[in-house]
């Protein structure tokens, strides 16, 4: 099969699209001949190498895979040759596209059991929109968030993967939203999609805006999986009580912060990492059903993974970029 090859780790252009051994499925799993895989903030992390996690080289990256059945190991029973399908990456040997061999090539090896059912009225790459963006924001929010309708939620990165997934959860159980977004084009589209309030934060200081917004009372809810310089001023953000959660940290983990606002307003922290099956049945079925729309913004063929990976980069997107074998 032809896959995109990180060959060594570091720039983009250590990613040469090449042939690869076509995998063989195991009793339990299945190939799955890949429509599109979409590109998450993992994959430019499984490039340049992350510290304490060593990836094998040569890898393929790509955990967000849709496509259809090829080949059924001898024990999987559930599934047929020719179903239409996506996925839960989390398998019980590691993650697809980081720990094992993910779906940026023609084909991927997957669990049986990590299947999910793809409607007919979900297109593949709406499908590879879904389960990392979607399945991460609603264990985040819902889980461990305990996000309510007519709550005030402020989300940092609200043009990216996870972010739009969360604005997107917020507004559909009626919370209010403040977006906030690093251009005035990102802020026009999310004001578009229906957010409350929008804050452009490189032109403006995003916690005194919220607050603003939040009628000086604080939001009940802040999304910051952005960390560096912008880990304290969202503590500063937050009503007393409010929950701030955390799923990653974009701009640095070191961030520093402001240990008063946590005592004084009793905030909580909580962490957030990956998502069940649950969670991607769940939003792939609020898709099927209209009461999610997921935005696909650009469209890649597999050979220019790396031009795809450099608009991700350069924060040039909004939505999920999405790469088509
Ligand atoms: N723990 C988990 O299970 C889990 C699961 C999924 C994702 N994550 C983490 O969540 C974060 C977001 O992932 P994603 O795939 O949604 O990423 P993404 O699609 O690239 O979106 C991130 C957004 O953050 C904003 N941003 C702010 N500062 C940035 C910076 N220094 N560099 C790049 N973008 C910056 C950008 O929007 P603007 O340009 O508008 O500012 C960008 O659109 C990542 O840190 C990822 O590792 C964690």
């Amino acid at each position: 099969m032809k896959a995109a090859v990180i060959e060594k780790q570091g720039g983009v252009e250590n990613i040469v699209y090449r042939d690869w051994e076509d995998p063989t499925p195991a009793d339990d799993e299945v190939i799955v001949s890949v429509r599109a895989c979409g590109l998450n903030h993992l994959d430019i992390f499984v490039r340049r190498g992350m510290p304490g996690f060593p990836v094998p080289m040569p890898f393929i990256s790509g955990g967000d895979i849709s496509g259809v059945i090829e080949e059924i190991g001898a024990s999987v029973s559930d599934w047929k040759v020719g179903d239409r399908v996506t996925m839960n990456p989390q398998t019980d040997g590691g993650m697809v596209g980081e720990e094992l061999i993910g779906g940026l090539a023609e084909k991927v090896c997957i669990p049986g059991k990590n299947l999910v059912p793809l409607p007919e009225n979900v297109s593949f790459e709406t499908g590879a929109a879904v389960p990392i963006n979607y399945g991460t924001a609603h264990r985040m929010l819902f889980t461990r968030g305990k996000l309510k309708k007519g709550e005030v939620i402020l989300v940092l990165g609200a043009s990216g993967g996870v972010g739009l997934a969360s604005v997107q959860f917020a507004q559909m159980i009626g919370a209010k939203v403040i977006a906030a977004a690093g251009t005035d084009e990102k802020c026009d589209r999310l004001s578009e999609l229906g957010a409350d309030h929008v804050i452009n934060y490189q032109v403006e200081d995003f916690s005194k805006a919220a607050w603003l917004a939040s009628d000086k009372k604080g939001c009940d809810v802040i999304v910051n999986f952005t960390g560096g310089d912008t880990w304290a001023p969202s503590l500063r953000a937050a009503k007393q009580r409010g929950r701030v959660l955390t799923c990653g940290a974009t701009a640095g983990h070191d961030a520093q912060t402001d240990l008063r606002y946590l005592w004084v307003r009793e905030l909580d922290v909580l962490g957030s990492n990956s998502y069940s099956q649950e969670d991607i049945v769940r939003s792939v079925d609020f898709v099927a059903n209209g009461q999610l729309a997921p935005i696909v913004s650009d469209i890649f063929p597999l050979k220019d993974l790396a031009k795809a990976e450099t608009l991700m980069e350069n924060r040039g997107f909004f939505g999920k970029i999405v790469i088509k074998p």
